[in-house]
This record gives structure tokens, sequence and C-alpha cells, in this order.
């Protein structure tokens, strides 16, 4: 067949030559694994336009010295040619060209013409032989020593065929044209980076003259009787003489199966079944032989495991289970989505430290080697197809289907049929996959309902999943669950009280972009309230930033237009995997452990489905302001779904101010991914004895009323207060000035991307400027016997204006107390915040503070916090969201000591309530102008800020949702904050 490139435009060429999809299960032969990779450096031509490609490369005379050096695997983009793109859901060519599906680009479609020179290795040569493309974007034509090879489509699965006809011993010219744009691109507009190339492992592969092409093993797990039951369907090709002896056998190598047909059908008894709690794994073995010589061994691992509906309910081995739950995009800020062994190691490990037991595998099929991981590591997929067709049906937010792919259009349904068939054939006997996605925010019609069908029919053992359906529900038979995306908590419990008889997952929610992921717990909770609340996938595990210059950047920075921006920033990881303080609340929130501490008693809830808590030490600590009192270990076997307590030893104090009691659930024992002592869940009580304060001594001070100031002159200190500046303007202790200028009251926090996206700039505009340009309307004094009263009255400059106070309390014994009061106004919109900012010198840059920590954590997403004493820096605290926003605070703060090297600063103490704090290089204001960290300027001081309140982050949604409401300050309600500044 001649090639052409009509092919690229035309829907229902998605492949010509391209081998059947198969098992991704491994062999061997006498000769080894037959397996030679192609890997490594390329001849490699870059042009913008398919007509200045060297259409002859591809022939064995043409010369292809002058092409440049590439690496495969690798995209194009990131390696010198073309740019890196990243489009949401408009289509990459927004705005460049009007194109109608299955139109593709005419002004621009980069090629890439790949050359490989090879020599065979000795073991394949003589033997039918393939090549292996695991994943190419978008479309690829193929050609061996100048012949034909063959066309694909469907960047993420793998794309093989036979070059037997073609390949030599050596000197092998494997030459290879990928297409950035191809109709294929109508079916992949997922949100990520849009980029081309041969990405994943390229090898060839060698198979003897009798070969298992495909194993498929069906491996349920009746749970009434600890039976397994095995069915395996083997597709054996070559010569059809062979013995085959077929084994299974467990995890210690010992033999629990065998027979001796390619199908067989049998009951097993005392399986140890396969879950994420307890991932056992069973090895298959296909021994065949001919004139009892062992031609090949073919196996693969299985995990024995029911996954059913059970009443409108998912259970797993008859158990309900709740999803908890990441969304996982293969990334790598160096390579995109090139990701190396050791990515995977780290994200499986991450999930599992965490207490995640999900992942979508949004929105495509990923590298083969993560669902092994998912295996033996134990973590529950949900595995998607390789399709999304956004920009045809959503037109900024608003639905528009006309011109939907694939919808109900016939020349679409096969290359959707051919994804859905790649990815089952090579993904169906990963015991990790529960459920089949049809793909992602594709609208909905027959064609996806015939991928629906398609999973339906050939795979009984898992269920099918599919979101879109909430756009037409015409189809709302083609998915097993109801499922949606960023449906807030009181939608999704509507939905769970209707009983409808279909279980609900949110396949997306929390986005966690930016400073995010706050009023999770309300969805959590749910699991408790309805059977049918069966979890959610958090959007999502990693920042898909790349690195330029050695700095992190996203949408945009590479000039690449139309672009998203930052919108490829959610992940509760960094893009350079280092955790983000949303991680603690997932963690905490997601725990199986779950704990509390009251009248001396330790109450453990195992909310795990198949495990008791004997693999965990439970330890309790006693606690006062950070030092350890004492501390106990107990060792509870509470089985699964059970709850249990132990009485504690340790005994409060019964006085002596502020006791904390933490409980910690850590592992007894090393696993493959978490060391022995890793902390899985915790818990806290915090018991107030009382206090025996020191009775004051007398102190005296001198007052001085000054014509601009007034001052206080005391042992050891002395105070201003500037009548100008409405405020404290010299405080100095021991010689040292610790003011600046006069602190200021603000309303106003740097905006986060939820309050962006939830029109806040807009709404909350007023509070911007009400501190910050108030007007000081004068001042009052009072002289008490042990202090001076001054206070500030100012006006805000909002419609309506509203006026406010701030008191300093000179105490003659030195300490300065400060509280600002806010009557509460109608008319205007909530409160960010209502704090007050001292701008410290720069070197005070490092801080100590009692309070909820260790990482960031605000009032709608402190879960994960823990009450504590804390030691950082300014820089450290400045959180690395690559769109500076609002960060570093803490809630629940007892006092932060502000100081510089030596051991010299401010100590501020809350008086009656904990406050919220943060002490950080840059104020609101510089964080607020910054869209890139590099905009920052230098640090000049250090900003503390103390805070009666600040509204929470929320997280439901980055477009639009607001933050919950017992999350949000009503700016109708008075505010007071009160504090004592002192010195270390
Ligand atoms: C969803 C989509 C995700 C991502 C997210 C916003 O609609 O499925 O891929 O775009 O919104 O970050």
């Amino acid at each position: 067949m001649k090639p052409t490139l009509e092919w690229l435009a035309n829907p229902e060429i998605y492949e010509v030559n391209r081998e059947k999809a198969h098992s991704d299960h491994t062999y061997t032969t006498k000769d080894g694994n037959l397996r030679q990779s192609l890997n490594g450096t390329w001849k490699f031509n870059y042009t913008e336009h398919p007509d200045s490609r060297p259409a002859d490369f591809y022939k064995t005379d043409f010369d292809v010295t002058s092409f440049d050096d590439i690496i495969v695997p690798g995209h194009i983009q990131l390696q010198g040619y073309d740019k890196p793109q990243y489009v949401n859901t408009q289509y990459p060519w927004e705005g460049h060209e009007q194109l109608v599906p299955p139109q593709i680009p005419k002004k621009r479609n980069p090629v890439g013409s790949y050359v490989k020179f090879f020599d065979v290795d000795k073991e394949l040569l003589g033997k039918e032989t393939f090549i292996s493309f695991q994943g190419v974007e978008t479309a690829i034509y193929v050609w061996l020593n100048g012949e034909f090879v063959g066309y694909s489509e469907d960047s993420f699965t793998p794309s093989e065929f036979n070059i037997t006809p073609y390949l030599k011993e050596k000197n092998n010219k494997l030459a290879v044209e990928v297409y950035r744009y191809s109709t294929a691109s109508w079916l992949e507009d997922q949100d990520f980076w849009r980029f081309s190339g041969i990405f994943r492992d390229v090898y060839l592969y060698a198979v003897p003259e009798i070969h298992v092409r495909d194993m498929k093993v069906i491996a349920d797990y009746d749970y009434e009787n600890g039976n397994g039951i095995l069915a395996t369907e083997l597709d054996i090709i070559g010569d059809s003489d062979y013995e085959i002896k077929l084994t299974l056998t467990d995890k210690n190598g010992i033999k629990v199966y065998e027979g001796n047909t390619a199908n067989v059908s049998a009951s097993i008894p005392d399986i140890m079944p396969w879950s994420a709690e307890q991932p056992n794994l069973y090895t298959i073995t296909a021994e065949i032989s001919s004139d009892s010589e062992i031609i090949e061994t073919a196996e693969t691992k299985i995990g024995f495991r029911t996954f059913e509906l059970k009443d409108g309910i998912m259970c797993l081995n008859g158990k309900r289970i709740v999803f908890k739950g990441i969304n996982r995009h293969e990334w790598n800020a160096e390579g995109g989505r090139v990701v190396t062994e050791d990515d995977m190691l780290w994200d499986i490990r991450f999930m599992k430290q965490n207490n995640i037991n999900a992942v979508r595998t949004c929105h495509y099929p990923n590298n083969s080697l993560w669902y092994q991981l998912c295996d033996e590591y134990g973590i529950y997929l949900i595995a998607e197809t390789n399709l999304e067709s956004h920009g045809t049906w959503q037109k900024m937010g608003a639905c528009e289907p006309s011109i939907n792919v694939p919808a109900s259009l016939p020349e679409w349904k096969e290359a959707c049929l051919d994804r859905a068939r790649s990815m089952y054939e090579r993904d169906k006997n990963h015991a990790s996959v529960l459920i089949w996605s049809c793909g992602n925010e594709s609208y909905c019609g027959d064609d996806i309902a015939a991928m629906a069908d398609y999973f339906h029919e050939v795979d009984s053992t898992r269920l099918v999943h599919y979101e879109g359906v909430v756009w037409n529900r015409k189809y709302d038979h083609i998915t097993d669950m109801e499922s949606r995306m960023y449906a807030k908590p009181d939608e999704v419990e509507e939905y769970l009280k209707q009983n409808t008889g279909k279980p609900y997952i949110s396949c997306e929610y929390m986005h966690a972009m930016g400073n995010s992921l706050g009023g999770m717990k309300l969805y959590t909770d749910l699991e408790d309230k309805y059977e049918a609340y069966q979890g959610g996938f958090i959007w999502d595990y990693i920042d898909q930033a790349l690195y330029k210059n050695g700095v992190l950047v996203y949408g945009g920075d590479f000039d690449d237009r139309a672009s998203d921006y930052g919108f490829c920033t959610n992940g509760i990881v960094y893009a350079d995997r280092t955790y983000s303080p949303k991680v603690s609340e997932a963690k905490r929130l997601y725990s199986n452990i779950r704990m509390s501490l009251e009248n001396g008693v330790l109450t453990v809830e195992n909310r795990n489905l198949f495990t008791d808590t004997s693999r965990y030490i439970f330890k309790v600590t006693l606690e006062k302001e950070g030092d350890i009192l004492s501390a106990e270990e107990h060792r509870l076997n509470i089985s699964a779904g059970e709850a249990g307590s132990v009485k504690l030893g340790l005994n409060i104090p019964e006085n002596g101010g502020e006791y904390v009691l933490t409980a910690n659930a850590v592992l007894a024992e090393d696993t493959i991914w978490a060391e022995k002592g890793h902390e899985i869940s915790f818990a806290q009580q915090i018991v107030k004895t009382p206090e025996i304060t020191a009775p004051m001594t007398a102190h005296k001070a001198e007052i001085v009323y000054g014509d601009f100031c007034i001052g206080v002159n005391g042992e050891g200190f002395s105070m201003q207060f500037d009548k100008r500046e409405g405020g404290v303007s010299s405080l100095v202790y021991n010689g040292v000035e610790y003011i600046t200028r006069a602190p200021k009251v603000s309303f106003f926090r740097a905006h986060t991307d939820n309050d962006t996206g939830a029109g806040y700039p807009c709404e909350n505009a007023q509070w911007q400027i009400a501190g910050k340009c108030a007007k000081l309307l004068g001042f009052e004094t009072k002289e008490n016997a042990d202090s001076l009263e001054v206070t500030f009255k100012f006006l805000a400059p909002t419609v309506p204006s509203f006026e406010y106070k701030v008191t300093y309390i000179a105490y003659f014994d030195g300490r300065l107390g400060v509280k600002a009061e806010y009557d509460g106004v109608k008319g205007l919109s909530d409160m960010p915040v209502f704090a007050m900012d001292f701008k410290m010198k720069k070197q005070y840059d490092k801080f100590t503070f009692y309070g909820m920590g260790p990482d960031e954590n605000y009032i709608d997403r402190n879960n994960g916090a823990r009450l504590g004493v804390y030691t950082l820096t300014a820089l450290e605290n400045f959180t690395k969201y690559l769109n500076p926003q609002e960060c570093g605070n803490r809630t629940g703060v007892r006092y932060v000591n502000v100081y510089e090297e030596n051991g010299a600063g401010l100590n501020f103490t809350a008086t009656e309530n904990p406050f919220e704090m943060s002490v950080l290089p840059y104020n609101a204001y510089e964080l607020d102008n910054a869209i890139h960290r590099d905009e920052l300027p230098d640090p000049t001081y250090t900003w503390v800020r103390i805070a009666a309140k600040q509204m929470g982050v929320g997280g439901d949604d980055s477009w639009g949702a607001p933050v919950h409401k017992e999350f949000k300050i009503n700016s109708e309600e008075a505010m007071s904050l009160e504090f004592i500044v002192s010195s270390l």
C-alpha cells in the first residue's frame, strides 16, 4: 500500500497494517526475552509544514547525515524545535485557523522525520519480528529499509507492526514520520500540554515459532468460601503442534494450580485475594513446548478479586469500596509526558504513603509499568481511554455540541472503538483496573455508547464509567455509576438522597489549583452518611509545569498562544515532585484509620476493608508547648471495619495551662512503600488546665506627651505612638528598634487562584484599599495604673464607608497590647481577612510559632494540621505556588516569635483567642502583583501578619465556586483582634 497524507485528515483511517492489540504479558525463550530497545539517539529533521518535509527521507539512498540528533523517547517540542503549547478545552489551532472536524490545520502542521540505523541482535535473527512504539503523538508513518510498513494514530497505546519481511541483519534504516496534527487531534483535546513526537519506548521484539500472542486471564474471587476462580484464554500463534503447561504460583513460588490446556477454568481453594490493602499477586505461567523442548514461557501477574455492583453499591470482594482517589497525569517537569521508572516509583510510593487508594489515569492509558506498580503496591484504577473532544462541544463553558465528535457520527465510531480496544487488550489482566472509562469530556452519542457496550461485552469483571452523560441524560445507561466532576457537596448530597440505585463518585473534585483544597471534609463526611457515596478523585496529582532556563513555568511562558496559562498547575504535588501543603489535608481525610482521644482513652476506628490494625503501632505523646512530657505505645488488633479503644497510662497534670495529647498510627514494619515508623494517621486532644500566673509586679514608666508623639519610657524599653502615623512608631527593647513604620490593619489578601476564579478580585475590590487607604480620624489616650492606652480611629474609604479603631496598650512592664476592632457594616461583601501587618526589618526572618502546623493551613484546610511548636524562615514559608498568591498562613496560633540570627526579636502572643498568622518576605500587594515567582522584588522586609480570621481558600473548583459560607467572614458582624507584643 502506498502511504498518503490524506490518511491524516480521514477519521476512518486510524491505522494501516498495525498489529492487533494484545496483553502486556512477558515471555522468555531459550534465546532470552527477544527484545531489543531502539531508544537513544536518532537522526531527526523538523519542518513546520508537510510540504517542506524531506518526503523521500525514508529511502535507503537518502542521505540523512545532515539531519540533527534527537533523543527517543522525548517530545519534539522539548528538544529545541517548535514549542510546547498549553491549552485546556480549546484546540491548539485556536485563533490561527478556524476548523471543523475532521479538518486538520493547513497552515502549520509540524513534521518530525526520524531515522534510526540499527543492527539486529543475534537472538532475534531469523525470527518473526515486530516493532513496538509504545506512544507516539499524534500520527506516524513507518518505513523500514525503504519499504512502507504502516501507519497509526492514538498517542497513548502501542502501535506495533510486523517488520519481518523488510528486516536485514545489519544497518537497517528505520524511518518514522510524526505529524503533530491529524484527525486524532480532535479526539485528543485533553487539558494538557500539547506536544508531538515519539515519547515512549520503541523496541523490536521477536517471537519464537510458537508464541502466546495474547493472554486473557480472569481471576475472580469467591469471597464466600475463599476460592479463586481462574479462567484463561490464550491466543497461541505459529505451529499448532505443541504442548502447554499452565501453572499458577503464589508469591513464594509455590504452585497452587497446574493445567495443560490454553483455556482453563478452575476453582482454586484458599486463595489470598487482591485488594489495594493487601495486593496479593499470583503468577500465571504458560510453558509451551514442542517435541519436549520448551519453546516459550509466557507469564503475567494476576490478582484474584471480585468487583461488582451489589444492590447498587460498588463492592470489592463483597465489601463496599470508597475511592480515596486522585487524577494522575503522567508528568515530569523536564521531560513532559516522558516519565521515568523513578518517577513512577516515586508516585506510587507517594500515593501509598498518603492514604490515596485510587488513581484515575486521566485522560489516557499510561505507561504499562504504571499498571504493574498499581497491581504490586495496591492502587485501584479507573483506566481511561484516550478520548477527549472537549472543544467540539463546550465553548467558553457553555454546552454547544453542534460540531461535536464523535457524537453519533459513523465515520468516527471505529476510531473510538479502536482506542477502547487497544486499552482493554493491553491492560485487561491487571488486578488494579476496576473500572474502564470511555474517556473524558467528549459529550455523548452513539459512538461512546458503542465503546461502553464494547467494555461491557468483553469484560464482566469490571464496571464502566463515563461522566459525559451529565450533558445528555439520554445516554445515562452507558455508565454503571453516576459520576460527576466538581459537583458541590450539597449537589452530591441531593443526588444521594434520591436513592437512584446507581452509586456515586466524583471523577474529579477538589480542584487543587494554587492555594486550594479547602472544604474537602464536606465531601469526605458523605462517606459515612450515604452508602452510595463511593468517593472521589482529586484534581489533580502533579502540577504540569515545565522547566525553562532552570525555572518552572506554565502555559503561555513559551510564547505559546492560545494558552490557558496557569490552569495546568493544579497538583497537590509540585512539578518537581515535592509536597505542597495540600498533601497533609488529603492524607488525613483519606486515612483508613481514624482516632480520637477523650477522657484518657484512645479510640481507633479501623476503616480498612480487609486489614486489621496489627500492622500499626499506636503512639501517644503528651506535650506542653512542643515539649514531650511523656509517651507510650500500644499494639491493637482491631478487625477491619471495627472500632476499639485502649486506656492511656498518661496523666495530664491538673494545672499548668494547655496540654496536647497526640496519637499517631505508624507502620510497625517496613513495607515496599514506606519504612517502619511512617505515620498513616494522627489525632489530637487539647486539654486546658488552670494556669498559675505569677502576680504582676509593680512597674513604673514615664509618659511623655509630645506634639507629634506620645512616648512611654520604662525599664529596658521605650515606645512611641505617632499621631500622624496612626499607630506605634517606635518599640525599643534593650536599645533595639523593632518598628519600621506603624503597623496597619489589613482587610486584603493576595488573591488565590480560586479567589480569581470566583470573581473575588472584583467582588472584594473595596477590601483591597479599606486598610491601605484608610484615613486617620483621631486618637484618644487613657492612663491606667499599669499602662497607657492610645486608641487610633480610622475611616475606611469603602462605599459604604466604616470606622475602625486600633488600641495600643503600653504596659509599664514593657509589653505592648494591641487591639483592633471593627463593628460590622451592612452593604459590603464578605471580608477576606481582618489582620494587622507588621513590617519588620529583613533580618528578622526566622520564626517559631505555637499553633497549627507544620504546613500552611486555613480555616477550611486544617484537618491535616496539628497543634505544635514549629520553626522556619520567612522565605521557607513562601509556598511554592507558581503564581504567587496568599500563602503561608497558620490557624490556631497561640504565639509567634519572630527573630534574627542571634535570637533577638519580638513575641506576638494571643490574649484570648488564638490568631491566624503568616511571616513572609513579601506583603500581600507584592504577592498579588506578581504572576510568576521571579516577578517578585528582592525581599526588603519581613512581613508579619497577625489576623483575627481569614476566609478559607475553597476548592470546589477554580472557576466560580465560592468559598463555603461557614468559612467566610460576614462583614456585617463585628471583628476583634487582640494580642500582646513583647521582646524575646
Ligand atoms: C475538568 C477536566 C480536567 C481539567 C479540569 C480543570 O473539566 O476533565 O482535565 O481540565 O477540568 O483543571
